[in-house]
């Protein structure tokens, strides 16, 4: 089983449109796939509890029951965790980390949302965890991404080279139990989100 953990200080940068964009995407691909929602806010939770389709499943635990719930998780045949995680909550991220192969760190191109990552960065060093930034909500036109790629690598950040851009099928999806990719399966923010998949289980950390 590899572990995904969805992080970012900043709250609504993005985690968990991310997280069950990225969990279905690996449904669709074939995976038996978990999301864990460790935010007391349960965004994840209730999307699962509104969601007709079985899978993925979603699970919500405290950070400190992670390990059990993991393990569980292995038990079933998970092949992919995804650990959605609360803003501003750096122990229960860090402990997310530790446990993951891989951490996506969410910003959207905007200077509140960079700045905040810098914790985050502190936060995958201090967890000896391997991850990149996923750029969300990117507009279409002007180079905000870009400019935001660009000041990120220049701390010392890697920066995915797959997107997701700002756009409302992801929005309108959420409300009931959906993602882009059932709400409008041709949609560029559907094949946005299985670009995204594509690149991660591609990282040799999350090879099995
Ligand atoms: N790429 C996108 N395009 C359009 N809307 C988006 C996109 N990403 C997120 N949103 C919307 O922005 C809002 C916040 O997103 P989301 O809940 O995923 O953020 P979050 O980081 O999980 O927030 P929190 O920190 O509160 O947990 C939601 O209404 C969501 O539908
Ligand atoms: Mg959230």
């Amino acid at each position: 089983m590899k572990i995904l953990a969805v992080l970012s200080n900043k709250g609504g940068s993005g985690k968990t449109t991310v997280t069950l964009s990225l969990a279905v995407a690996a449904v669709e691909a074939g995976m038996s796939v978990a999301v864990v929602d460790l935010d007391p806010q349960s965004n994840s939770a209730d999307w699962g509890d509104s969601r007709e389709a079985d899978s993925p499943v979603v699970v919500s635990a405290q950070a400190a029951r992670l390990g059990p719930v993991l393990d569980a998780a292995r038990e079933n045949g998970v092949d992919l965790a995804v650990l959605d995680t609360a803003p501003r909550s750096e122990e229960a991220a860090l402990k997310a980390a530790r446990v993951s192969d891989f951490a996506f760190l969410i910003a959207r191109p905007s200077i509140h949302d960079l700045r905040a990552l810098r914790y985050s960065k502190d936060l995958l060093d201090l967890a000896k965890a391997p991850g990149a930034v996923l750029l969300n909500g990117v507009p279409h036109q002007g180079s905000h991404g870009d400019e935001a790629e660009a000041a990120l690598e220049g701390w010392g950040l890697e920066v995915a080279p797959v997107r997701m851009s700002q756009r409302a099928a992801h929005y309108n999806a959420a409300a009931g139990g959906l993602t882009a990719i059932d709400y409008e399966p041709k949609s560029r923010a559907a094949e946005e989100c299985r670009e995204v998949l594509r690149w991660l289980m591609a990282r040799k950390e999350m090879a099995d």
